[in-house]
């Protein structure tokens, strides 16, 4: 296969997403995917509309079943949303043959049961990376990193929607509405945001994660759905003064008697890791009997970090499609004739900033001598601190500084002069600082 040619149904904010990505990142993709991923044809319900996404190479169709129907496609991605027509939809695209990426939460929470089905009796992968946490691989995690384990408990943040909201809240003592207006803005609620205010968003998603982890067919009506509608401020507030973040949680649970699935605002304390996850951000918690907890953390909506899991469905497929099943996955991840001979930097060539402790003679001129050898070489001090420790008798005081960015061999250099004065008493210290 030269190129594994796609028929794009939603032009949306994941839509254009996924065309961005695929233009940018062409050249890796490719060496990864074994062939090129081309969208040859695209529909939506305003053709006409400007997009950030550049459309001059697909082919805009009106009728989306002319796109589930061509024969020159190879695999139908649908970024429609809701039931129908995404139903109809993927249902005609696997009885014409044709492998399936979806983002849809809803569809598949709802008649996951019935799609797999078809595409299982006719041969055929459906895939769905993007319909939980946006670009966060916790299916892939699920499904195949975790496979060992009998999983024991799932706890997510898994609306970016609703969290972004009650961070706001919380954080920033905005109202709930005002919050939600961001959010619309920032392209991460859904088209009917009551989907996300209300639960229902977090219920799909977590329906998903329960089939996939416990083996149970999809059953999205058992699962109990409360939003943060009613969620009050003084009630954030509240909490956050006896130490507890209302975070809105999907859970689910094995214990003896059965599987408990529920979402509902949730108090959590502060100081444990899913209280910190602010924002748009999407986080789960997987319990596993072998493994313990892991942990999975990314951007859980938002136009290319859910455009990045749908292309990671589309490169999953093209491997299948392109390669014998030992070499499905490159050991390498990218093709074997595609590696890149991009060099490995020597540790004196890379960049950071750095954290310096000096122990000097408190006396005046040593931090003119310090910062004037520092500027020579170009380096510009970002923060200092002075610590008086001195006893009687002793002006030996430890001086702190943090610097901006400055190859490693460039800081070598201004160490070995400090260090050259009588007034520096010991070895400098030195640590990179990275932001993480
Ligand atoms: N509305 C969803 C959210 C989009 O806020 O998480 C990603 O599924």
């Amino acid at each position: 296969m030269k190129e594994m040619r796609i028929g794009l149904l939603g032009l949306g904010t994941v839509g254009c997403g996924m065309l961005q990505v695929l233009a940018r990142n062409a050249g890796e993709i490719e060496r990864r995917a074994g062939c090129a991923l081309k969208v040859s044809s695209a529909t939506a319900r305003d053709l006409d509309k400007q997009r950030p996404a550049d459309l001059s190479n697909v082919a805009l169709v009106k009728d989306a079943m002319q796109i589930v129907r061509d024969k020159d496609i190879d695999v139908v991605v649908e970024l429609i949303g809701g039931y129908e027509p995404a139903y109809a939809l993927i249902m005609e695209a696997i009885k014409c043959g044709k492998h399936v990426v979806t983002a849809n939460k809803a569809l598949i929470a709802s008649h996951g049961n019935e799609i797999f089905q078809a595409a299982q009796e006719q041969g055929l992968i459906v895939s769905y990376e993007a319909a939980v946490a946006g670009g966060v691989p916790i299916i892939k995690a699920i499904r195949e990193a975790l496979s060992a384990n009998r999983i024991q408990r799932m706890v997510g943040i898994i609306n970016g929607t609703t969290n972004f909201i009650l961070s706001e809240v919380s954080d920033k003592q905005r109202s709930f509405s005002d919050a939600l207006s961001s959010a619309q803005l920032l392209g991460y609620a859904e088209a009917d945001p009551t989907l996300d205010v209300a639960g229902v968003d977090t219920a799909h998603k977590l329906m998903i994660m329960a089939a996939t982890a416990f083996g149970i067919p999809l059953q999205f009506s058992s699962v109990y759905v409360e939003g943060i509608t009613e969620v009050e401020v003084q009630d954030v507030n509240y909490a956050k003064e006896l130490g507890y973040q209302i975070k809105h949680l999907g859970i689910a649970k094995r214990v003896d008697n059965g599987i408990e699935l529920r979402v509902h605002p949730t108090l959590i304390p502060t100081h444990s890791i899913l209280a910190n996850v602010s924002g748009v951000m999407n986080a789960v918690m997987i319990d596993g009997d072998a493994v313990g907890s892991t942990l999975y953390y990314g951007p859980g909506a938002g136009s290319e970090a859910t455009a990045s899991a749908v292309i990671a469905d589309l490169i999953d497929l093209s491997r299948m499609l392109n390669s014998a099943p030992e070499h499905r996955v490159p050991h390498l991840a990218f093709q074997p004739s595609a590696l890149s001979d991009i060099p490995i930097l020597d540790i004196g060539d890379t960049q950071t900033a750095w954290y310096l402790r000096l122990q000097v003679e408190d006396k005046p001129g040593v931090l003119a001598f310090i910062t004037r050898i520092l500027s020579e070489l170009g380096i510009s001090i970002e923060a200092v601190l002075q610590k008086d420790t001195a006893t009687d008798g002793n002006k030996i005081v430890p001086l702190i500084l943090l610097v901006y960015p400055v190859e490693g061999s460039g800081l070598k250099r201004a160490i070995e002069q400090i260090e050259a004065s009588d007034d520096i008493i010991e070895k400098v210290i030195s640590y990179r600082l990275e932001s993480v």
